[in-house]
């Protein structure tokens, strides 16, 4: 078996967490033992590229359940968590490709090694794997049946490759579930975002004027967290409905001009490119702290940041102290990458519960519909995400209230008004 991870000696630790995890996964877990009896992705092979994590852990091991080979690599050079890819190796017989703080280079030779597997299905999450295949003789990965995609980001740039007619395969974008976005990316991002910061930082979040660069899901999530730590919270929207949205939620909306002014931190959550750029690093208070949740490090201009400093210097893990020409000090942390990954473990187990669940049953899907399937990007269809609902409420203990005969009449009536 080939693999490249940091130290293998790491992995008792990693199947320790491992298993912490597994025990927040209650959907995955009754799912896993589904997989094991009737082994629906038998002689499937699956590359899939994943932060990897204590909750992926938990996923690849319900593929294996599942009948399925599994090879793995990284989908962000810095969220990688060292233990779980050893446990993975020496406990789950998992080929792992990756290990923490790898270089660019490293990161696409990693990919590499995944896809040299020849996969019949990929799993991606920001779809640089999804875009190595497209990048090779189409000859080379003709095999493959399907895809999943885990975020939002992956999700925008698989549409694109759709929208030029050069999608080869059909993608099922998990990232557009309700079980997932409504949750992983709100609740997900929200706290593990904060707790990135924290981690790295040491910072009181109270009393802080806390920037949220973008009010989509992830951006509602960690705009609510902050403001539960008793920040004063500023949100910057390009989108004239989730401005206003911001708004009627209580939060102060300002252009990134004005908030750069007054922000004590700063975070990004748009998928874009450049969000804080040179005209705001110049305006920013001695001090201020930024940071990206976003899915890559492109949402900060580093670059910019640099050309404005006459020294930089790490402080502590994941702080780098940039000191500018006008004698200010900025800290930017995780180099721009998803501090909630990079800094702390990403988003809690509960959460990824609901969204591996959804990656589990799309590849089944896959697996069973590939035929009927176009090379467009899909949805996950509507019984699994309600299942995965139901099995989640259902573990949690919850129970849902029923219709009366006359509510179902009433519901499906025109007559009955006034
Ligand atoms: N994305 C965000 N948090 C994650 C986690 N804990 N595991 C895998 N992918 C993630």
């Amino acid at each position: 078996m080939n693999y490249q991870i940091k130290d293998i000696k790491l992995a008792k630790k990693g199947l320790l967490r491992i298993e912490w995890a597994k025990k927040n996964m209650p959907v995955l877990v009754y799912i896993m033992k589904y997989f094991k009896k009737e082994k629906p992705l038998k002689n499937l092979k699956i590359a899939c590229c994943l932060h990897v994590t204590t909750e992926t852990a938990v996923l690849t091991e319900t593929l294996l359940c599942g009948g399925a080979q599994v090879y793995l690599c990284a989908s962000n050079p810095l969220s990688t968590q060292d233990d779980v890819a050893a446990a993975l190796v020496k406990y789950f017989g998992i080929s792992v490709y990756a290990q923490k703080g790898e270089d660019t280079k490293r990161y696409y030779e990693h990919i590499k090694a995944v896809l040299s597997i020849k996969p019949d299905i990929t799993m991606d999450d920001g779809a640089d794997l999804v875009s190595s295949i497209h990048n090779l003789p189409f000859d080379k990965h003709k095999n493959i049946i399907g895809g999943t995609e885990e975020t939002t980001t992956g999700v925008i740039r698989l549409k694109a490759l759709a929208a030029a007619n050069k999608l080869r395969y059909p993608i099922i974008a998990v990232n557009e579930a309700k079980t997932k976005h409504f949750f992983d990316n709100r609740y997900g991002t929200g706290q593990s975002t904060i707790d990135g910061i924290i981690r790295a930082t040491n910072k009181l979040i109270a009393g802080t004027n806390f920037v949220v660069c973008g009010y989509g899901w992830c951006g509602r999530g960690v705009a609510m967290r902050a403001k539960g730590f008793g920040a004063n919270v500023i949100i910057v929207e390009v989108d004239p409905l989730k401005a206003l949205e911001a708004c009627m939620d209580g939060y102060k909306v300002l252009n990134m001009k004005e908030a750069s002014k007054i922000g004590d931190i700063f975070v990004t959550v748009t998928g874009n490119t450049k969000v804080i750029r040179k005209e705001h690093f110049k305006n920013m208070k001695d001090g201020a702290i930024v940071a990206n949740a976003g899915h890559f490090n492109v949402e900060i201009d580093i670059q910019g940041l640099q050309s404005l400093s006459k020294q930089k210097k790490i402080i502590r893990d994941f702080v780098e102290e940039y000191t500018l020409y006008n004698g200010r000090k900025i800290y930017l942390l995780a180099e721009g990458r998803l501090v909630n990954l990079a800094s702390a473990e990403g988003h809690p187990a509960e959460v990824m519960d609901l969204s591996f669940a959804n990656q589990a049953l799309s590849v089944e899907y896959l697996k069973n519909n590939y035929q009927k399937l176009k090379k467009q990007v899909y949805l996950v269809p509507h019984d699994i995400d309600n299942t995965i609902a139901i099995l989640k409420l259902k573990t949690i203990g919850i129970k849902l209230e029923n219709l009366t005969v006359e509510q179902k009449k009433y519901l499906s009536s025109w007559q009955l008004g006034t």
